[in-house]
Order: structure tokens, then sequence, then C-alpha cells
């Protein structure tokens, strides 16, 4: 997994010869992120008011503090109903406003443009093409034509936050494959870094979309394409290799294209483990006292949790296949263990969501007649939204934590599960096919599918001693305190700052360093 790391550390010094006693800047005037999701979004309250509401994914947590550091700009999809209350006339604002550490560029997009590229070639097309799981993929012209005028669109907003300069562009994820290409043809002394949060699939799947082409092309617009694991790189470049007429150096992992290169790095993304949720955790017993309120359930309860989106990648059915042979073959489970499921809504205009959430929602209620009583049920699905402090409670006093994705770029669940316990006590039974089963080899590591070895983890899990859980969550701690948030983002700027030295010194007028602009 890290294989890469002697490279990173031959960039540093290298880094710190080319920058010598002189303290220069790298070269950008501007930290820019292109995100689909906001960190903050503006709605409606039942009362007229505008409330705030903060985006609770790993990607803002990942990238915050890296955008603050440089006083940078987030550009995003304006997907709050009152955003465009709040932005000032160039469309975006600071933030947070009383203090602003950096500013979020809104932009909005017409109804059918966002349903084409959000809900359309993004997420019916290009994440179930990337997973590969039971849905097929669903590649529809229109849906791509609306894709490349949102990829269009945002490349504008995000050269008009550049003001004409060499900005350092960090585009984000599977909604914008064709960015990069059209900010190197906007921002030609840009520094483009695009990372790719879900897996990439083999040549043999992804060229079953009719614009894979298209897609790859566009990627390599960038200087550096970043992939959760090395798997992902080496599919994207034997993409490459199969369906672009450039030269693949399996070596250095570098694609020349087009007259340029392109370096393929894995960064696994991390967490920030002192993260606000994490600070503010109340002990152990508080937070089984307020579950067990909550849910109405009986203190002495053995305690599985899972937290997922709505959505037919993370094995949501698969783990309660497994709740349920575990009760079938542990009897002495019955009415002692509850799996509490948060499922939160995701996407649900797509039939292959709500047909996800329909076999879902049988099967839990399935294995609730089966081994539930008047006062026993052992599967709790929660269909809602949950504050991180409502998710930290329940990582905090679980006796396990299921991740049963059946194909998972990174899985931050797993990461934040661990980081809230301190107390060394609970046990991770992990995918192994979410990226971070590469890192977390302390969990309990299953395949979802076969329902009999998740049953058995889960018993194993219920079982183990407080020494082994002890052993097992020190050793996935120092894991994700190492490799946090801050560690993934360091490393894709300082392989950047590296190819933009290296650029700037090769090319003819050498390199000429601007200063960062707040
Ligand atoms: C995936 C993507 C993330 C995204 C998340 C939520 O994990 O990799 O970038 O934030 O899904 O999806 P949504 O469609 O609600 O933004």
């Amino acid at each position: 997994m890290f294989g890469l790391a002697n490279r990173r550390d031959n960039n540093l010094r290298m880094l710190e010869r080319a920058r010598g006693s002189q303290n220069t800047p790298p070269g950008w005037n501007r930290v820019i992120v292109l995100a689909n999701r906001a960190p903050l979004r503006h709605e409606y309250a039942a009362d007229g008011a505008v409330v705030v509401k903060r985006s609770a994914g790993g990607l803002v947590t990942a990238l915050e503090p890296l955008i603050e550091t440089y006083s940078g700009t987030w550009v995003a999809h304006a997907a709050g109903d009152a955003d465009s209350l709040v932005v000032d006339d160039r469309g975006g604002m600071s933030v947070p406003p009383a203090n602003p550490q950096y500013r979020v560029r809104y932009v909005s997009l017409p109804e059918a443009e966002h349903r084409g590229y959000y809900y359309g070639f993004a997420n019916e097309g290009l994440w179930p093409l990337c997973h590969a799981v039971d849905v097929m993929p669903t590649f529809r012209r229109i849906d791509f034509q609306m894709y490349q005028a949102a990829n269009a669109r945002f490349a504008t907003a995000v050269a008009g936050e550049a003001g004409g300069g060499s900005p350092l562009v960090l585009v984000q994820d599977y909604h914008f494959a064709l960015a990069p290409r059209m900010l190197r043809q906007r921002l030609p002394s840009s520094t483009v870094v695009a990372f790719w949060h879900i897996p990439w699939p083999r040549a043999g799947t992804f060229r079953t979309c009719p614009w894979a082409r298209e897609l790859l092309d566009g990627l390599l617009g960038s200087n550096i394409v970043g992939f959760q694991t090395d798997d992902d790189c080496r599919n994207f470049l034997g993409c490459v290799e199969a369906l672009l007429d450039a030269e693949v150096d399996l070596l250095q992992n570098t694609i020349t294209y087009r007259g340029q290169s392109t370096a393929v790095r894995a960064y696994p993304v991390g967490i920030d483990c002192s993260n606000e949720a994490v600070r503010a955790l109340p002990s152990f017993a508080a937070c089984r006292e307020r579950v067990c309120r909550d849910l109405g359930l009986p203190p002495g309860v053995r305690l599985g949790v899972g937290i997922d989106r709505m959505d037919y990648t993370k094995g949501i059915n698969e783990k309660f296949l497994a709740v349920e042979r575990l009760l079938k073959l542990k009897p002495e489970f019955r009415e002692h263990f509850v799996f509490v499921q948060v499922a939160e809504p995701s996407r649900d205009c797509l039939p292959s969501y709500r047909a996800a959430r329909t076999q879902i929602l049988e099967t839990s209620e399935r294995v609730n007649r089966r081994f539930g009583t008047s006062s026993y049920r052992p599967i709790r699905l929660l269909e809602s939204h949950h504050e991180p402090a409502d998710v930290y409670r329940y990582y905090r006093c679980a006796d396990l934590c299921y991740v049963g994705s059946l194909h998972d770029g990174m899985n931050l669940v797993a990461k934040e599960f661990v980081s809230a316990r301190d107390d060394e006590r609970g046990v991770l039974v992990l995918s192994q096919f979410a990226g971070a089963a590469q890192q977390l080899r302390a969990a309990l590591v299953v395949n979802p599918s076969r329902v009999d070895q998740s049953a058995a983890a889960l018993a194993e899990a219920l079982d183990m001693s407080v020494a082994e859980q002890s052993i097992r969550m020190r050793l996935l701690r120092a894991n994700v305190a190492k490799f946090d948030a801050s560690w993934w983002a360091q490393q894709m700027v300082q392989d950047a700052m590296v190819d933009t030295h290296r650029r700037h010194s090769t090319s003819s007028q050498g390199f000429v360093p601007e200063a960062i602009s707040a």
C-alpha cells in the first residue's frame, strides 16, 4: 500500500533542495478545490429563516484544513435552496463570515443539467461502472452532454476564481472527469491534481462506457491523478494503455499523452482524528445510556452498528443476512444482540436505489419477524440523517461496527469508528472490498457476500477478550492517526509542488514564483 513512500521522501528532499534557503513559495497564486459538495449549504427553515448546514462527509474534513491554510477557494454546486441568497456579486462568500478563512464559490446549474450530470451520468453511469456490483450502469447521451456542460460550467468558475494566474486546483471525484482537460486549456500554467475517491475499474469493465476515451482524456489534463489504492492506480494505467495512444511507464507510474506528462499516485484518504465530534464525545457510559434510552434497549444489550448512506454498494442487505445467520447458529445471542443500522437517505429518486431499499426493508422485517419477540427486534434500521454527534455516540458505545461494502474506494466509517474508541474497546468487522481493509489489517476482515463467514466474524467479535480487543484497537488507532486527513492532503500538495517546480525549471522562462494571495 505504501510502496510509494520512498518516492515521496525523495520528492520532499528534492523540494527542499529546490527551495534552498530562499523559502520560495510553490509558485501558485491560489489554491482552489473543485468538488460537487460544498462544505456549507443554506436552506430555508419552516419559518422562512435561512439555516446553515455543514456537509458531514469525509471530503470536507479532509480538505477544509488545507483550504484554510492557503486562504483558498472551494468551488461547488449550489445545492442549498438559499445559497443564492447569501452570495456576493461574484457568486461566493467568505467562510466563516465573522472570521473569514477561505472562500466558497457556489455554482448554480439549470435543473436539467443537474439531473443529467449528477443523477444521470455520475450516479447512474459512473457510480455503478466503478463499483461493479450487481447494478448495470445506464449511459444516456443526453446525460453525458449535461455532464460535459456542467464540467465546463464549473471549470469556467474555477478559471474566474483563479483570476488568470497559476493556481493549484484540486479536482475531486467522479463528478469531474472532464474538468482537468478544460482547466488545462483555460489555465495553461495551473497545476491540476484530480483525486478519484471511488474505485477505478479494470479496462474490460471501463471500456463498456461509450465515452471511456473522453473520460481518460479529460483526467489526463491533470498533472497528477490520485486514487485510494495501488490497485486503482494499476487499473487506471491499464485503461490508458488499452484505450489511448499514450506512453505508459509502469515503473514510474506516469503517462505521457498529448505532449504532457501525468503522474498516477495512490493517496489513501484519512480522517481528522481530533474532529469536533471526537473532542466532544461523552463517556462510554453516557453514550450507552443515551442510545439505550433513545432506542428502548436494555442496558446490557450487545450492540452492533453500521453507518452508511442507503446505497446498494454498502452491503446493508448482506449485513442483515449475516445477523440472521448469527442468530440462527448462535441462539445465545437471541434477545441479547441488536444491530443498529443507520442508512441515510441518498439519491433516492433513482430506481436502483429504491430497489435496494425495498430489498433491505424486506430483509430487516423478515429477520425481525423470525427472531423478534414482543419486546425484542434484532435489527433497528434508522433511515434518517444523523449529525456527527449522533453517529459518534453509536461508535463510542458499540461492541462492534460492521462495514460491509461490496466495493468501496476507502470507507471512512471504518476509520471514524476507530477514532472514537480511545477506550481501546470494540471490534471492527470490515469488508475486504473496502479500500480501508488494505490499511486496517487488525480488523476482522470478511467477504460480506459469504454470509457464514461474516456471521462467524460477528460471533468472534462479540466473544473477543478485552485484551485482544485492546491490541487490535491500538494497532488500528495508530494507523488511522498516522495516515490522517492532513497526511493525505499534504502528500498531494507536496507531490504537486515538486511537479510544479519541475515544469517551471525545465521551461524556457524558468520558475517564476508568485505569492499565494489570500
Ligand atoms: C461518495 C463520493 C463522495 C460523496 C459521497 C456522498 O462517497 O465518493 O464524494 O461525497 O458519495 O454522495 P453525494 O452524492 O450525496 O454527494
